[in-house]
């Protein structure tokens, strides 16, 4: 197909609007088979770029964690993308970028933002799950005001307006020009790795790994295969043989590509045994979480976020030290202890990482994370999972003690935070949200009481007010403080694409220097009783046991 230079032939589609395209706490995910129905997945752009009104001539990236229905969706999208007067695209090659790498590439190619194709962690294949985002010229996700303005949208459409094109080939890195539109297909790896090297001292990472130290990686066939081949294997000289699952596969080979003990759970074993690596490590299906383990040690996201500021002095990208940190609202405590002791700030936000980009751009804090294995920086505007496992890397060659000493030594100098995260699926969305309500409305006769293993001090609706923007975010989870230190939080999840998902965060305090090596179970079975007991779980779900402990 031949197209005039200047002008993009593109064509109108009328079509109804769908009803359903509200995007969550990490853009719009729904089954596979909901995206395949006809103008679904159009439709959804439409409204994306009806909202964003992006300027003629503009430049996006492109780029998804590989799963089923990338392809095909990333040649729908840049055919929208040029209808509606896009001039530039920067696309990874095969389509692939991890999350991070494509927040960075944002950055670097000061581009007008980026269509990430993901569903994260969510497993994927016909039957699984797919997923589309919207990253800012930031690099970071879309604020909450845009998805807003994107549902509403979504509801007014008519049709959508959509290019004549051929297939684009991404399979082969550079330049491509179809009529007006510039197609530059980009070697994934290559930024992200320049940026990894200003971050970490490289010379002195490969010298630890020389010394005998091994590094087990499992990618679970989603996009950081290539990274890890690359940066842990061919620069820093780990095992080939130690890195797992490394080809981006679209179902993942059928594994759930979530970095937590549960999935990770040979990765569990392999660090029990004597045959445990210095340091294993997992992230999921688009790169940006991160699960950390060390021989007989695994590390909670709260403690490798508190581990890390602690170090941070010590990795030449954080030498300057970190303005401030922030967490989740239900992530762990435990670096709040870190910052208080480096007099610096510490932030408490909603759930999502989107919420650390306002503060992270306005240069309050240099690290954040959450309870979901997500740890990040200043360095990209998304979470990144590579990035804390080289970081934890640098740390642990530095430092020249093992990780469960770097561990031990943290508790008692701070005291442990036992952290758990209990889930419950619930099949009728419904049943969740009175459960919530149920739990909200008896909120006010809470504080004061005696639940038994404690008193309540505090029971709220966690409200998020941003000190950068003023926007206001209600309703982010409900927090109940007990005297002496235990928290229990409860909130519905934002990413399921069925039914609902309750999950109950529980945290419990000790820094009694014989209490610190107990197994989180046994340290806070009878809080998730209690926790399960107070919110009604049986009686308004059914459930008895959580469906997930992680
Ligand atoms: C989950 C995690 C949250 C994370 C998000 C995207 O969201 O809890 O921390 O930011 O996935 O990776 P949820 O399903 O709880 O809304
Ligand atoms: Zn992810």
């Amino acid at each position: 197909m031949r197209i005039d230079n200047n002008v993009m032939p593109v064509r109108a589609i009328s079509c109804a609007p769908f009803t359903d395209q509200r995007m969550g706490t990490a853009g719009l995910r729904k089954k596979v088979r909901v995206f395949q129905q006809p103008h679904y997945l159009e439709t959804f752009l439409q409204a994306v770029l009806d909202t964003l009104q992006l300027p003629p001539g503009s430049t996006l990236v492109l780029g998804g964690d590989g799963r089923y229905f990338n392809r095909e969706a990333l040649q729908t999208l840049i055919r929208m993308t040029a209808a509606a007067g896009v001039r530039h695209l920067v696309v990874g090659q095969d389509g692939l970028l991890s999350t991070p790498a494509a927040s960075n590439l944002i950055r670097m190619r000061k581009a007008h933002g980026g269509f990430l194709l993901t569903a994260s962690h969510n497993p994927g294949g016909p039957d699984g799950d797919f997923g589309i985002k919207f990253n800012m010229a930031n690099g970071g996700q879309a604020p909450q005001a845009i998805t807003d303005a994107v549902f509403r949208a979504s509801q007014a459409l008519r049709g959508y307006r959509i290019a004549e094109l051929p297939v684009i080939d991404l399979s082969r890195c550079g330049t491509q020009q179809h009529g007006p539109l510039r197609v530059e297909i980009v070697d994934p790896v290559a930024d992200y790795q320049q940026l990894m090297e200003r971050l970490f001292d490289f010379g002195r990472m490969a010298d630890w790994v020389k010394a005998g130290n091994r590094v087990v990686f499992d990618a679970f066939h989603g996009i950081t295969g290539p990274y890890a081949r690359r940066i842990l294997a061919d620069t820093l000289g780990c095992a080939m043989a130690d890195l797992l699952h490394t080809n981006p596969l679209p179902d993942f080979g059928g594994l759930h590509p979530d970095p937590n003990p549960v999935e990770g759970r040979h990765l569990v074993e392999l660090c029990a045994g004597a045959a445990a690596p210095a340091l294993a490590a997992a992230s999921d299906g688009d790169g940006d979480r991160n699960m950390i383990l060390g021989p007989a040690c695994p590390v909670s996201p709260g403690d490798s976020l508190a581990i890390m500021l602690a170090g941070a002095a010590l990795i030449p990208g954080y030498r300057q030290g970190v303005p401030g940190v922030a967490r989740s609202m239900p992530t762990s405590r435990a670096v709040d202890r870190v910052a208080a002791d480096l007099r610096i700030p510490c932030f408490e936000t909603p759930t999502g990482w989107r919420f650390f980009c306002n503060l992270l751009e306005a240069g309050r804090i240099g690290l954040c994370g959450e309870e979901s294995f997500g740890t990040g920086s200043s360095h990209a505007r998304e979470k990144d999972g590579l990035w804390a496992v080289l970081f934890w890397i640098n740390l642990l060659a530095v430092r020249s003690e093992p990780l469960p000493e770097v561990v031990a030594a943290h508790w008692r100098r701070y005291g442990r935070h036992y952290f758990q995260r209990h889930d419950y699926e619930i099949a009728d969305a419904a049943h969740g949200t009175d459960l919530m309500e149920d739990l909200r409305s008896r909120l006010g006769s809470l504080p004061g009481s005696d639940l038994g293993i404690a008193r309540v001090d505090l029971a709220d609706d966690f409200h998020y007010h941003d000190p950068v923007d003023g926007s206001e975010s209600p309703h982010q989870g409900i927090r109940i403080v007990l005297d002496g230190g235990a928290r229990l939080v409860y909130r519905l999840s934002g990413t399921g694409t069925s039914g609902a998902t309750l999950r109950i965060y529980l945290e419990k305090f000790e820094d009694n220097p014989a209490m610190l090596d107990c197994s989180p179970d046994e340290a806070l079975r009878p809080l998730g009783k209690l926790a399960a007991h107070l919110a009604a779980i049986e009686a308004h779900a059914g459930l008895t046991q959580p469906t997930l402990v992680v």
